[in-house]
């Protein structure tokens, strides 16, 4: 079984969020600015109550088409939105509370989503994991037929 691992590290990071997750999105945002990577928010700000399947349902449309890119997706828990991603076949979004988990799900499964909670964890813990997410590779080996397998 033949794997074609994601452009790493991504051209583009696309961030989008609900209400809850806004808070923790900014920051990882204006890290990431920082840092020199080309950045795209899908929305939305805290300003409205929103669903967070809307978010993930825009993030898997941009990667569809931009497949060189990767996704940062935040809500409450990270559990709405990263359950509403992984509904699509191409994401694989890694639902990450620190470094470890954020650095393994790239190393082992080619995640292309880093979800995150902002009711969960620290804006601190939330820039580790991003940073961690970023600079780790996939593996290949073992894990590319594993990651086939997801479809
Ligand atoms: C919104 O209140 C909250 O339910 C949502 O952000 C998320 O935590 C759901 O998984």
């Amino acid at each position: 079984m033949t794997y074609t691992p994601n452009v790493w590290p991504p051209k583009k990071i696309i961030f989008a969020s609900d209400h809850a997750g806004f808070s923790l999105k900014k920051p990882l945002m204006d890290w990431a600015v920082r840092q020199g990577y080309a950045v795209e928010d899908l929305g939305a700000d805290e300003s409205n109550s929103v669903d967070y399947p809307d978010y993930a349902d825009l993030i898997a449309e941009y990667l569809s088409k931009d497949k060189d890119s990767a996704g940062v997706l935040v809500c409450g828990t990270g559990i709405g939105i990263s359950i509403g991603a992984n509904r699509h076949a191409h994401i694989r979004a890694a639902l990450c509370h620190d470094v470890t988990t954020a650095k393994l799900c790239r190393e082992h499964n080619d995640a292309n989503v880093l979800a995150l909670g902002a009711r969960i964890i620290g804006v601190q813990t939330g820039v580790d994991c991003l940073e961690a997410f970023l600079g780790a590779s996939f593996g290949g080996g073992r894990h590319s037929k594993r990651v086939a397998k997801l479809g």
